[in-house]
């Protein structure tokens, strides 16, 4: 048996234009597949249709053509099937940081009596404590994110889609995050797919990076990360690493045409 937590076989999909509008292709016959306990990386350009596949992993969106498979199965309903954390936070303005943090395991059938010191720990563990009955307006950029990152780890699944999770950190903050939560990767057990454009990030991350590079997406080069684990940021200094992110920013390089 397979020990795929994701495929996605000969996938297509273009949004809906208005009528006589031109519909530009954004995933073209796209295969790729997701092993259980993976750290996956997604790079590639702005706008070519990275986060529109976690949408489309989601249940967001469906596929136009070809199948896509969450957990070994041919899945058609995959809403509140993943952990999710979408590129914009979609922290609800009215509910306080505890209840935001605390809505999927709502969705989930959970009373607030059940899981309320789970969510505190977790904010605490998060540096969000004290802020607990705060309101989204009332936090920093990076504050929503940590609280958008820990939704979607409360979120039902083993899968978890991370869109750019740290990219309005600092960057000493941003370091602790990916130690953090590489830590909770091998801790959970969960399997990971992670966009970000940040070259050195993905590389401390990841097992497999997927460089896509055309428009639609239809290919991608894969890249292998032979550092072992648990690893360490000076990990990145090795020369073998040093040769893979100078090609990777080379072909990165390659695609922004100024
Ligand atoms: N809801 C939507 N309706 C129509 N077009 C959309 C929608 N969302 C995204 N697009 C278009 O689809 C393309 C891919 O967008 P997507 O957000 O997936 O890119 P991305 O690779 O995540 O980019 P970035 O790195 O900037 O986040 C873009 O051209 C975008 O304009
Ligand atoms: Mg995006």
């Amino acid at each position: 048996m397979s020990n795929n937590v994701l495929t996605f076989d000969e996938v297509s999909f273009s949004y809906k234009g208005k009528k006589k509008e031109k519909v530009t292709p954004i995933l073209d016959q796209l295969s790729l597949s997701v092993q259980s306990g993976e750290f996956v990386s997604l790079l590639g350009p702005s706008g070519s249709g990275k986060s529109t596949i976690f949408r489309l992993i989601t249940g967001l969106e469906q596929p136009t053509k070809g199948l896509i498979s969450l957990y070994g199965e041919e899945e058609m309903k995959r809403l509140g099937k993943v952990g999710y954390m979408p590129q914009q936070d979609m922290l609800l303005d009215w509910r306080n940081i505890l209840d935001n943090a605390f809505l999927p395991l709502e969705i989930n059938g959970f009373t607030k009596k059940d899981r309320k010191e789970q969510v505190l720990q977790l904010l605490e563990e998060f540096g969000l404590k004290g802020h607990e009955y705060d309101y989204p307006h009332q936090l920093s950029g990076g504050m929503r994110q940590r609280v958008s990152f820990l939704r979607a780890m409360l979120g039902g699944g083993n899968l978890l889609l991370l869109d750019e999770p740290f990219s309005a950190l600092d960057a000493v903050t941003r370091l602790s995050m990916q130690e953090w939560l590489l830590d909770q990767w091998e801790k959970l057990e969960k399997t990971v797919v992670f966009i970000t454009h940040d070259v050195d990030e993905a590389l401390f991350l990841s097992d497999r990076v997927f460089l896509f590079s055309q428009s639609p997406l239809s290919t991608f080069k894969e890249i292998q990360v032979p550092l072992p684990r648990p690893r360490k940021l000076e990990d990145l200094l090795s020369p073998e690493l040093a040769t893979i992110k100078s090609e990777l920013l080379r072909e990165l390089r390659q695609q922004v045409k100024l």
